[in-house]
């Protein structure tokens, strides 16, 4: 019987620990029950990157769809950098081209106590970023949904290089850029934006999931 006992206690531990291991939290940033999975590392990264650049303008394109409840799927960048702008005094601006998108991002921005920090505006994000004339210390590119099908993977890559373009004169040399869904067949949203990036000075400082970039001349 003792031998039962402790062989059902190893296989739970094994079990619990296991699962401990596979959570990714950004605790204590972010309650404990979410999981950014794939998107903690670089989250983490750019979390500790705003702090250390006294960051104040944020820009997302593509707004956080599902709320929190989108955390695992879509990363939630909405509410996690909107909390960050919040804490540290900062705005972050999200863009996004469906009322749908923006109705339930607003929803959860409320019940989050974020909208005196987050702005949503409904456009397309190549125009908004073409009008938008504030220095800009937080680019984060997660539009134009990317999937199997080659022909929207080329639109999603030209989409997102179109973004960078129309905002890369408002980029200074502490910018921090973050680009999400990259680690795809086809080389994700981020493909041809980043070799166009790098061409310009910019290098990459984590390459996941998401890739993360600075630009050569960052002063730490
Ligand atoms: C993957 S979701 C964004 C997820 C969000 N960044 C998050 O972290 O939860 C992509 C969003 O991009 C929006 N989108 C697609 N094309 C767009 C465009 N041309 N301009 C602005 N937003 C666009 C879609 O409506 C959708 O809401």
């Amino acid at each position: 019987m003792y031998n039962v006992i402790l062989f059902v206690s190893i296989v739970v531990g094994l079990f619990f620990t296991g699962k401990l291991i596979k959570h990714k939290s950004l605790y204590p940033f972010m309650p404990l029950k979410y999981n950014f999975k794939k998107r903690r590392v670089t989250f983490k990264k750019v979390l500790e990157l705003l702090s250390q650049i006294n960051a104040k303008v944020l820009i997302e394109t593509g707004t956080s769809r599902e709320g929190l409840k989108g955390v695992k799927s879509q990363g939630a960048a909405s509410i996690v950098f909107g909390k960050w702008a919040k804490e540290n005094e900062a705005i972050l601006h999200s863009v996004d081209i469906s009322e749908e998108s923006i109705r339930v991002a607003k929803m959860e921005i409320e019940v989050q106590k974020l909208d005196k920090y987050v702005e949503l505006h409904l456009s397309d994000s190549v125009e908004f970023l073409t009008n938008f004339k504030e220095k800009v210390d937080l680019l984060y590119l997660d539009s134009y949904d990317y999937s199997e099908d080659v022909e929207v993977q080329k639109k999603s890559q030209e989409h997102h290089l179109k973004e960078f373009k129309a905002i890369e004169n408002q980029l200074h040399k502490n910018s921090i850029v973050l680009i999400d869904d990259c680690k795809l067949p086809g080389g994700g949203k981020g493909k041809t934006v980043i070799a166009y990036m790098q061409t310009k000075g910019w290098q990459i400082l984590i390459e996941k999931y998401q890739v993360l970039l600075l630009h050569k001349d960052f002063t730490e």
